[in-house]
């Protein structure tokens, strides 16, 4: 066990029967511990030249924030619909049951910029390959992804591009 683990708080059953939900709040509240996470999920890309860093909602804000000030980027928040005002650009992707989007303003990131996405979870893999597509409809260069958690058993990985790089600080 990490000493992250011990900060990941195992819920059964949430938010429907048979899911076990990993609440990240315990981790955020730990002073220490989210320090450490921050420079954890920063550290494979020190020397990347990342110039920003987009964090999906909601969750991702949190991290993709600090992660931001950490590697001296901007933060661009990628946001489900209605909350940004136009004009937008925006990717539509598919749900368990349904489908959402995320915008981005749509001169968020400039082209070529060094961009980074990040989330807390990587679970099927339809948000962050929304985001990635989002990403490259902005026009900017993307250099990788990180997210805090990845759920190994749903495969969100090979929705991925291959030959970019995706770091996980854990896996369950
Ligand atoms: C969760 C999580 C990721 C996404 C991962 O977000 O924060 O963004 O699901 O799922 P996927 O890999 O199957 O696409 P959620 O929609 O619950 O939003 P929240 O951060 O606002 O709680
Ligand atoms: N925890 C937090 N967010 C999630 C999870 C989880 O286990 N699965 C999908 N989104």
């Amino acid at each position: 066990m990490s000493y992250f683990d011990s900060l990941i708080r195992e819920v059964a059953d949430f938010p429907k029967p048979g899911v076990v939900f990993r609440d990240v709040t315990p981790l955020l509240a730990d002073a220490g511990g989210f320090a450490r996470c921050i420079d954890a999920l920063a550290e494979p890309w020190q020397g990347s030249e990342v110039q920003a860093v987009c964090g999906i909602e909601s969750r991702g804000f949190i991290f993709g924030a600090a992660l931001a000030q950490k590697l001296h980027a901007g933060f661009v928040p990628l946001r489900k619909p209605g909350k940004l005002p136009p004009p937008l650009v925006e990717v539509a992707y598919q749900l368990e049951y349904g489908s959402d989007r995320l915008q981005a303003r749509n001169d968020a990131l400039r082209p070529g910029e060094r961009t980074l996405i990040v989330d807390d979870v990587l679970a099927t893999g339809g948000t962050l390959a929304a985001a990635q597509e989002l990403v490259l409809k902005l026009g900017a260069e993307l250099v990788g992804a990180s997210v805090l958690i990845e759920l190994e058993a749903l495969q969100g990985r090979s929705r991925w591009p291959g030959a970019t790089p995706l770091h996980a600080l854990l896996r369950y």
